[in-house]
């Protein structure tokens, strides 16, 4: 059984899972009794399960490690229309006797498409320099395997295997139907595939590689716009001849990109190759969440999901 098999069809029973343990977070009840909310994930979905037994359980939750599977046993309840699962029992999973691919979101688009899409992009830029730049950042390693495998987020969006990568494509994807659709020139062009495939480029910086969901002290302390844009000027530096304008162009696009100085973008999008790239990335956030969340939510009974925190409002789920 997988954690999105999980649903009030099972009320009352207890299930058997193998999952990945996301997080702990320890707790009291008013009579002073330890408990834990566990946030369990395989590669169907992530949740957060309770375990009230938390010091029967306390060695297992100490020695296992995020990347080690755990074979759980869990009653299924109903906690605010939800379903709920409360562990009972958990055992680690034999070295060996599991795959590790198979307890980890992934993209649903196709790896090979993909990175074939990524191929298309870059090529359609003439720029030398520009194209120097992205080779450098994207095309060579240690960051392309980086690249293609991050999350783009903890939470809100594309937070799952190739998440950066499906994320990017859709925004050069939308950026372009823009470019294209209002005649930009080619310069434009130009400079917006580099800011569409830099943006996020510093997630890579930002985020742990997976399972482990979480920031790095790097990406807490310093975040993925100062971190992209402050590679992106060491490497145009040392790339010969490249055009002043196409430098400012292509750093205020990535530390525009959130749109807002509330949103973390220290300066506003000055080009109108900027604001492109920002209402693209915002398109693809936005919509890859609601959908998301509306399928989290499906289970349940009423017709809207509750309040979806980034857009403000609930969505019908029809
Ligand atoms: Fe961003
Ligand atoms: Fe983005």
């Amino acid at each position: 059984m997988k954690l999105k098999d999980l649903s009030k069809e099972y009320l009352n029973q207890t299930v058997e899972l193998v999952v990945l343990i996301g997080g702990v977070t320890l707790k009291r009840t008013k009579s002073d009794k330890v408990y834990a909310d566990v946030v369990v994930q395989d590669s169907t979905k992530r949740m957060e399960t309770k375990c009230w037994d938390y010091e029967q359980f306390e060695d297992v939750f100490t020695e296992i490690s995020e990347d080690q599977p755990v074979k759980i046993k869990g009653l299924v309840g109903e906690y605010n229309d939800r379903v709920q699962l409360t562990i009972k029992d958990i055992r680690p999973m034999k070295e060996g006797s599991y795959d590790l691919g198979d307890f980890i979101r992934k993209s649903d688009w196709d790896l090979k498409m993909m990175e074939k899409s990524l191929k298309v992009f870059y090529d359609k830029v003439e720029s030398p320099e520009i194209k120097e730049l992205i080779k450098r950042l994207i095309f060579s390693e240690p960051y392309y395997s980086r690249f293609t495998t991050y999350p783009a987020a903890k939470m809100v969006h594309h937070n799952f295997y190739h998440g950066i990568l499906q994320h990017t494509l859709e925004v050069l994807k939308y950026a372009l139907t823009v470019a294209t659709t209002k005649k930009l020139t080619q310069r434009q062009i130009d400079r917006l595939i580099a800011i569409g495939l830099l943006h996020d480029w510093a997630k890579i910086k930002e985020y742990h590689p997976l399972p482990k969901l979480d920031l790095t002290d790097e990406g807490i302390m310093l975040g993925h716009i100062f971190l992209g844009s402050y590679q992106v000027e060491k490497e145009i530096e040392t790339i010969g001849g490249f055009s002043k304008e196409d430098r400012l162009v292509i750093l205020n696009g990535i530390l525009g990109h959130h749109g807002a100085l509330e949103f973390g973008s220290p300066v506003l999008p000055k080009t109108v190759e900027a604001q492109i790239l920002h209402q693209a990335d915002k398109l693809s956030g936005d919509v890859e969440s609601i959908l998301q969340f509306t399928e989290d939510h499906s289970e349940e009974d009423e017709s809207f999901t509750p309040k979806l925190w980034n857009m403000g409002t609930g969505y019908y789920k029809g």
